[in-house]
């Protein structure tokens, strides 16, 4: 195919896959099966590879995120991020009204919308290209996430329509909840800690430097306003309208997310609907937000020192109710985490009946100073589960301190707990039910081992007659025991078979993710395989050498190294290995030899690979990377924001250095 071609084709897909994420995101349309857009998205993503100049920033391959930001930088606002100003009191949102009324001539529209509860964005467009997405910061000047924000499904990378020509959108980034309940679910399999709230993890979540892994989070957004010298329409809820023709998910007006009003009693309306009707939103909101329509009537009013006199923020009361404390359930997690739970007199609170609080550790107890049987004040914040928040001591009737428990409530073990966490542990990992089952579910997990044919009841099954005891035990089971089993037919025990045979052949990183490590995640356990390429090297690494793994912290090499030095663990890994389990990384194929018997370095954040795709390509090409510059380095790959002592020691070193256009072009050659 000639260029002309394969940028043609390019840019087909490109509109294509665009068209196909906004129909299925913010139209919540399938035009077409997964599969076919897989196969799509994948077709692009090979042309990218194989011509790399002609890649383009905002292709939607980048959804899917891979690009690393060492450091965010920081950006001055083109037009300040406000904040706005604030009442809990609906009379002050009367005096409001009455107020401006008076400052203006004619009359005045509002537009009534929803606060999100999540992060502020300002992304600026460039003849309908995103070029920089910015967080707040300190409103004058906040940090450039842009390789984050490219992830977001619902935000476009290339607008259509007639949009102007430069213009910043403004909108809140937010957490949808059914993504975060699933994000938390996934961590307690993991034995990691639970995120608290969806705004502070959606906040922590847009700083994170892998965009590989806030694409995988899966946040959404919805915009608020739009900033430009010249927009075509001349009030706020116009140009919102006009932004969804240009791709933008907007609130929508159906579902009563926006409306515009002309009098108070209108925006009172909009209050209490949403006060009575908050909870059952896929998102939250801590209150709504009512503007001024017309641009020229909010340039009239215009500003105080720190907010725009032409909008308020009314904000809901967290609800809170009085009820008993009845007992505490202790938990036991797959990872042995112990975590108290509340029993409650059962209470009404924001449209359900709460019976359960969460009290997340021993520290929190003695924080609240809780009692057996006292009265306690229950609130649905930001978390999902409701909370106790205080006590009602005038009504306690006894001096009975709650103690935490010392011995694990399903073996009777005594419970450990780490100088500095909060978290009590039960020791007992191998022989305490609820962890072995846990493990167990872990390890045979849809992102683990995925093993057809058996699910968590066979496994609780095959534990509680003893036929397995641990995941390694998986492998041992055959015909005749299995057939006794209830529920248990010649079919379903071949399958389970069928199932565990198949298992042997997942990869490496799988198995390393499957062993259920303390904080070892499914990207964690990748970027360790590639790294160590066998679980004999990995098994054997110090502390250092895991640390000075990409994005491997104290906590994590702290966990691995414990996790190996336990004979008992090293002795599950050994039978994984007897049975055939997959314990290297596989070899990768070549694509050529342009760089054999090179060492190179790659350094620097990248615009067309990830460094991860650097990385392979060396590999593929013949050459081997280096993690750090010296005297044998022989090619560096330098990006953008690369430290200036690493390239100062580079060139006294007198070490060639390209950037990723030359780098690519010396692969084609
Ligand atoms: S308008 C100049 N509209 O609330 C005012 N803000 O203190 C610009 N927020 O940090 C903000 N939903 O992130 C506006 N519908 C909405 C909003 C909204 C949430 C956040 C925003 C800002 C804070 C205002």
């Amino acid at each position: 195919m000639a260029r002309a071609e394969i940028q043609e084709k390019i840019q087909t897909l490109t509109d294509k896959v665009n068209a196909l994420n906004h129909a299925y995101y913010v139209e919540h349309r399938s035009d077409v099966s997964d599969y076919e857009f897989d196969l799509l998205l994948k077709e692009l993503h090979e042309l990218e590879v194989k011509y790399p100049e002609l890649a383009s920033p905002n292709s939607p391959t980048k959804r899917v995120g891979g690009d690393i930001t060492k450091k965010f930088n920081t950006v001055q606002h083109r037009y300040p991020m406000l904040s706005l100003s604030n009442t809990y009191s609906q009379d002050e949102i009367v005096e409001w009204e009455t107020r401006i009324k008076k400052m203006v001539d004619g009359d005045l529209e509002y537009v009534c919308e929803l606060k999100y509860d999540g992060v502020a964005i300002g992304i600026r467009y460039v003849n309908g290209q995103l070029t920089q997405a910015v967080t707040r910061g300190d409103g004058e000047k906040g940090e450039e996430v842009t390789a984050n924000v490219r992830t977001i499904r619902t935000v476009p990378l290339s607008l259509k329509g007639d949009f102007p020509a430069d213009f910043e959108i403004r909108g809140e980034i937010f957490f949808p909840l059914d993504n975060f309940v699933k994000l938390n679910q996934q961590r307690e399999a993991d034995g990691e800690p639970l995120f608290a709230n969806p705004r502070n993890t959606a906040s922590g979540t847009l700083k994170m430097q892998d965009s590989k892994v806030v694409a995988e989070r899966g946040l959404d957004c919805f915009l608020y306003g739009i900033y430009g010298d010249t927009l075509p329409e001349k009030g706020h809820f116009e140009t919102v309208q006009k932004a969804a023709e240009w791709g933008f998910k907007i609130p929508s007006k159906e579902n009563k997310y926006i409306t515009k009003v002309k009098r108070i009693e209108g925006i009172m309306d909009f209050i209490s609907y949403w006060d009575k009707n908050r909870s059952n939103l896929p998102f939250e909101i801590d209150g709504v937000v009512i503007k001024v329509n017309g641009y020229n009537k909010q340039d009239e009013l215009g500003f105080t020192a720190k907010s725009p006199r032409w909008a308020i923020a009314y904000k809901f009361k967290a609800e809170r109710v009085e009820t008993s404390l009845l007992s505490i359930d202790y938990q036991v997690g797959r990872t042995g985490a112990i975590t108290p739970v509340a029993n409650l007199e059962p209470v009404l609170l924001g449209g359900t009946t709460v019976k359960r609080a969460s009290l997340h550790n021993a520290d929190q107890i003695a924080k609240l100073d809780l009692h057996v049987n006292d009265r306690v004040y229950v609130e649905k914040g930001g978390e999902i589960i409701p909370k106790i928040v205080g006590v009602n001591t005038e009504a306690r009737k006894n001096n009975n301190p709650v103690t935490f428990i010392d011995k694990c409530p399903e073996c009777e073990t005594e419970l450990t707990r780490v100088e500095g966490e909060a978290q009590h542990f039960c020791p007992n990992l191998l022989a305490c039910p609820p962890q072995v089952k846990g493990r167990i579910d872990h390890f045979i997990g849809r992102k683990a081992m995925d093993i057809d044919g058996l699910g968590s009841e066979t496994v609780h099954l095959l534990v509680d007659k003893g036929l397995i005891k641990t995941f390694a035990d998986l492998y041992t089971l055959h015909f005749d025991q299995l057939i006794d089993l209830d529920r248990f037919a010649e079919k379903s025990v071949n399958n389970l078979l069928l199932g565990l045979k198949a298992s042997k052949n997942q990869p490496f990183e799988r198995v390393l993710f499957a062993l259920g490590i303390r904080y070892v995640g499914e990207t964690v356990a990748k970027k360790l395989a590639y790294q160590f390429e066998t679980m004999d090297r990995l098994m054997n690494a110090t502390q250092e050498e895991l640390i000075a793994t990409e994005e491997i912290g104290e906590k994590i090499a702290e966990s691995v190294t414990l996790f190996f030095a336990e004979e008992k663990n090293r002795s599950i890994v050994e039978q994984l290995k007897g049975h055939g389990l997959q314990m290297e990384v596989e070899k990768m194929e070549m694509a050529g030899n342009a760089l054999d018997g090179l060492t190179v370095v790659v350094s620097g954040v990248f615009t067309m690979f990830s460094r991860n795709e650097l990385k392979t390509l060396i590999e593929q090409h013949g050459g081997k990377v280096g993690s750090s510059i010296s005297s044998k380095t022989s090619l560096l790959v330098a990006g953008e924001n690369m430290g200036p002592s690493k390239l100062k020691k580079a060139q006294d070193l007198g070490v060639e250095i390209i950037d990723e256009q030359t780098f690519s072009k010396r692969l084609e050659e």
